[in-house]
């Protein structure tokens, strides 16, 4: 048995990705140390869930900082205290300062509501259906300076159907995104997962293409 993972979770909001994450770990899918979930919005669904489940939770609002950088500052300040493995970004909705993001390279992942490197950035379900596009998703990937940029892990894929709105088909992608996350924090629990220059290396080998959630909620190597 491997030794828990310490990790730290980033959420803004509903926390719904957070919890799938919990329960997973308390499901005996991976080994967690939850050594905190840390949030910029006082009041979101995920601290709840948080202490709810026994977890330290950081809330602070930028607003009482001067500048990103100040707020940044505290926020990972309070994240080194607990010395987390990995940090994942679970509707964590606000731009971190490169400082950060590039002495967390390889230990900082987050997941994002897209096929990247279709649609970066907000409201990518409309904007999705807006391109015509025949397959949607999300996808896992490592995080560097480059917003929703960085290496893919695993991907999600969810086709688009006829008639399909940016609500609908935005709940459809976020079924996919609980086990799509879980199945790559057990991954990189598992020791499997690690980022180089080259890219992302699975057991070892460079990934060529992101590795791609089947049916079985399991990830497996594109074909
Ligand atoms: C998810 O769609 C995630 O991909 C995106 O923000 C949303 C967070 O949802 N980055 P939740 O807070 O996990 O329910």
């Amino acid at each position: 048995m491997t030794a828990p993972l310490r990790i730290a979770v980033l959420a803004s909001g509903r926390g719904s990705n957070l919890q799938a994450l919990l329960d997973a770990a308390r499901a005996g899918r991976f080994a967690a140390d939850w050594v905190g979930v840390f949030s910029d919005r006082p009041g979101a669904r995920a601290s709840e869930r948080a202490r709810a489940a026994g977890i330290p939770a950081w809330s602070q609002s930028p607003v009482e900082y001067p500048d990103r950088a100040a707020f940044d500052t505290a926020l990972f300040a309070a994240i080194e205290r607990v010395q987390p493995q990995l940090i994942v970004l679970a509707g964590y909705m606000r731009i971190l300062s490169d400082e950060h993001v590039r002495r967390w390279r390889g230990r900082m992942i987050n997941i994002h509501p897209s096929l990247l490197p279709r649609h970066p950035g907000l409201r990518t379900h409309a904007r999705a259906l807006a391109a015509g596009d025949a397959e949607h998703g999300a996808t896992v990937h490592f995080v560097t300076e480059e917003l929703d940029g960085g290496p893919p892990i695993a991907r999600a894929v969810v086709p688009v159907q006829d008639g399909d709105t940016p609500e609908a088909l935005a709940r459809r992608v976020l079924a996919r995104e609980h086990p799509l996350l879980v199945a790559s924090v057990a991954e990189f629990a598992a020791g499997r997962l690690a980022l180089d220059d080259a890219g992302v290396l699975h057991d070892g080998a460079l990934l060529a293409s992101p590795l791609q959630l089947g049916d079985d909620d399991r990830l497996h190597r594109a074909a």
